[in-house]
């Protein structure tokens, strides 16, 4: 299959969108990952994601709406928290807009999640196929704040499942080359528009439960959710490998995640040992911008010590282009602190490297 190039014009969104109601795959840009996107009410299309992916069966997709009305054909019941997290007033029609009795008016960011970096899990209704939720009786929601991705949704009319467009297991795609590297001849179309402003997958807000729980960290930080729904708990596979046994509330917490091809290991301390640990081991080293004068092994900076937006917007592009150069048989990651947005930085680079964490 040939793969099209489509970039930021109405015609080629409008062949992004007619290329999805075909029931084909298509690549499209969020401003978290790239997703590989297709008709979410659709088996067949839906299968063409997993066979691209080499995606386990059991691993359920996000759909992704345009609105919080959107939403409720593909749910039981929509909590009223969930219109909390979108506005306090009524339903997001565009992007950061609200439709009020006077007409459209902006949202302040601190209450608008949707749309945004966020997904929420809840109760499926009949209309989702088992395929798309992995066989849970569950769905995973997002609103999406891209321009591109809010384009594709209007033109094509219809809910779109979406994972990240990236090999399953391999680091999320952060620009159309990186989804070129792992799906090129497996789908239809990319849709390229740039680079990705946040960097990594959005926070997954399960809400099937009696109290919230955080399965996934992302842009959207639990402190920021807490002020809108009080309690909310974080899931322990945010932080732990799963112990035996045990199921995992978010199927793709068990699987080998974001992993380039050579093996990561993960650092925390000064730069000076950081760089000392790397100098002592053949190495390349995804660092601080504060670490690169104490290096003497090839690096990638991915951003300030403190920096944790950048560090999120640059990690899987870190992780590609060490493991593309081939410069080393290791990459040592310097692991920011896990608060903030620096958690879900911190959640990815742990699975990166299947947990392998150095104290030096
Ligand atoms: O930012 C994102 O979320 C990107 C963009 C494309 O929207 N998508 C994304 O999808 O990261 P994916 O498939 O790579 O990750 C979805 C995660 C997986 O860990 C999956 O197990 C979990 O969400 N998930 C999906 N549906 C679920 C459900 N019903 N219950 C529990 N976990 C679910
Ligand atoms: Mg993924």
């Amino acid at each position: 299959m040939q793969t099209e190039r489509l970039t930021n014009t109405p015609a080629h969104i409008a062949r992004a969108a007619s290329l999805l109601r075909a029931g084909e795959c298509v690549a499209v840009p969020t401003e978290t990952v790239y997703g590989l996107a297709a008709n979410a009410l659709d088996v067949a299309a839906v299968a063409k994601i997993f066979a691209a992916k080499g995606r386990p069966a059991d691993n359920p997709l996000i759909v992704h709406v345009l609105c919080v009305e959107d939403m409720m054909p593909l749910v039981k019941e929509l909590p009223e928290c969930v219109k909390r997290l979108a506005s306090p007033l009524a339903y997001v029609t565009e992007q950061n807009t609200l439709r009020t009795p006077q007409g459209y008016k902006r949202l302040p960011k601190s209450v608008a999640f949707f749309p945004g970096p966020l997904s929420v899990i809840l109760p499926k209704s009949a209309a989702v196929p088992d395929i798309v939720s992995g066989g849970l009786d569950t769905v995973a929601l997002r609103i999406p704040a891209h321009p591109l991705a809010r384009a594709v949704l209007r033109e094509a009319g219809i809910p779109l499942a979406a994972p990240s467009a990236n090999r399953s297991g391999s680091p999320s795609p952060t620009c159309a080359g990186h989804v070129l590297d792992d799906m090129d001849g497996k789908i239809a179309a990319v849709l390229d528009g740039g680079e990705c402003s946040i960097g990594v997958e959005s926070t997954v807000l399960s809400l099937a439960g009696d109290v919230p729980e955080l399965l996934r960290p992302g842009a959207v930080t639990a402190e920021q959710l807490r002020e809108v729904l009080g309690e909310v708990r974080i899931s322990s596979a945010v932080l732990s490998d799963l112990s035996d046994g045990e199921t995992a509330a978010s199927p793709g917490m068990k699987y080998r995640h974001y992993a380039p091809k050579t093996p990561v290991v993960l650092l925390r301390d000064s730069s000076e040992s950081y760089a000392a640990w790397c100098g002592a081991n053949d190495c390349m080293a995804l660092c601080f911008a504060e670490d690169a004068q104490y290096l003497r092994v090839p690096c990638f900076c991915y951003g300030g010590r403190e920096d944790y937006d950048a560090q999120a917007r640059l990690l899987f592009d870190g992780l590609r282009t060490l493991d593309e150069s081939g410069f080393a048989p290791l990459i040592a990651a310097h692991a920011p602190e896990p608060i903030g947005v620096g958690l879900a930085v911190y959640n990815r680079l742990l699975r990166a490297a299947g947990f392998r964490i150095l104290d030096v």
